[in-house]
């Protein structure tokens, strides 16, 4: 029988990314991630995901203008997104949202390479809008519509924020989207190729990935990050003593450790460049200057203690976020926004060389028991 939570076993192939954890490696399409993450935007790796390839100049305007020309919402969904309370949590207001936009596309259903690809570029481009205008409206702002010929990173701070970033917020944004947008065989990107497997359509497979990554274990834990970074700065205390006094009870710190890391998990590294520069701009570093001190104590711990735990990306993402103004409940929203090119590229590779999911368990119930009449039980 496989491991607990199937550690370890390799559910089918992929060309999209791959993770070397004992390095601290990962690479989109043969590209590795710093690589990437320094020398290109999101829209070129959502085309490298979905192509694999990256771009010409030609090629990206022509997808730009595409990604564009499909970032609009319209006005059933921005009624559909006015009935929701406003006191949802974003990450149920966006699952409910998606699978809406599936109710209103007359071909929902086709899953031909073709209506993937479209659907694939169509749901990277709505999804920073509808996160940002359920944002405003429960604020109770209008939505605003994304401006033409600019970014995905650009024209979702400004349509949350309501005035458009600067540029090195802008390339923040951007940056960390392009950290996010691929991590191998994660619980949401299998759990969307399940829901491929069994034929059904683009809008579920990315409602049940969406459905997935809201849990705490997977994209809520730089929320937690924050929540720990407050939680020392309100107390007052050495962080080094919080974090002694959290290890000796038997606490995790977050934003440390990874499954499959057993090294600096390599996100982490980029962000914590793009947190430097960002908050050094905005002249507020409290948040930095802590993760620093929490980091140092960590290390000396885990030295101590013999264990190989170091930081990962949510780590970073936590501060670098709430200095771009997004607010802490809509982090892991943010992380389907970047996901979505990745989910939507294992669809394409699912759809194209399909058998139906369906593993064993192992009964482990009673046999042979008999039925005995409702009035004698
Ligand atoms: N703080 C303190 N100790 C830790 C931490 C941590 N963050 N992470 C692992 N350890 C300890 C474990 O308790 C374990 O100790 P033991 O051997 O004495 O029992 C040892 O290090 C080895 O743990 P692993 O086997 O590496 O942990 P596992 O693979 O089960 O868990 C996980 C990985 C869930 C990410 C864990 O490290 C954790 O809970 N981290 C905090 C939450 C977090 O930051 N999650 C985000 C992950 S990144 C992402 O999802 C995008």
């Amino acid at each position: 029988m496989a491991g607990k939570g199937l550690e370890g076993v390799v559910v089918g192939q992929s060309r999209l990314s791959d993770i070397n954890g004992e390095v601290g490696e990962l690479i989109y399409a043969g590209y590795d991630i710093d690589d990437l993450a320094r020398n290109t935007t999101f829209e070129e790796v959502c085309y490298l995901l979905w192509n694999g390839e990256l771009p010409n100049r030609e090629q990206l305007d022509g997808f730009k203008r595409e990604l564009a020309a499909n970032a609009r919402l319209s006005d059933e969904m921005l009624a559909v997104l006015r009935t929701l309370p406003r006191d949802a949590d974003p990450m149920a207001a966006l699952r409910t949202a998606v699978s809406a936009l599936g109710t209103f596309d007359p071909k929902a259903d086709e899953i031909t390479d073709a209506e993937v690809r479209r659907k694939a570029l169509y749901l990277t481009a709505v999804t920073p809008t509808l996160v940002a205008a359920y944002d405003r409206l429960r604020n109770g702002n209008e939505p605003l519509q994304p401006k033409e010929g600019k970014s995905v990173a650009s024209n979702f701070l400004y349509m949350l924020n309501g005035e458009e970033p600067n540029d090195t917020r802008c390339r923040t944004m951007d940056v960390a989207l392009v950290l996010h947008a691929e991590h191998a065989m994660n619980a949401s990107t299998f759990a969307a190729r399940v829901t491929a497997g069994t034929l059904s359509d683009v809008y579920s497979c990315i409602t049940s990935a969406i459905g997935t990554l809201k849990g705490p274990s997977h994209g809520g834990a730089n929320v937690e990050v924050m929540n720990m970074l407050r939680e020392i700065d309100e107390s007052g205390q050495d962080p080094a003593a919080w974090v002694h006094g959290a290890l000796e009870g038997g606490k995790k710190v977050m934003g440390f450790g990874h499954r499959v890391y057993r090294a600096t998990d390599p996100r982490a590294t980029v962000l914590r460049e793009l947190a430097d520069k960002i908050m050094a701009e905005a002249g507020e570093t409290r948040w930095l200057d802590l993760s620093d001190k929490i980091r140092a104590a960590m290390a000396d711990e885990m030295e101590k203690r013999g264990k190989k735990i170091y930081p990962n990306v949510d780590f970073f993402s936590a501060s670098v976020y709430t200095t771009l103004g997004i607010p802490m409940d809509l982090f892991t929203a943010v992380f389907a926004i970047a996901r979505t090119p990745g989910w939507t590229a294992h669809l394409l590779e699912q759809y194209a060389d399909n058998r139906l999911i369906r593993p064993s368990s192992e009964y482990v119930g009673p046999r042979g028991k008999k039925v005995v009449p409702i009035d004698q039980r």
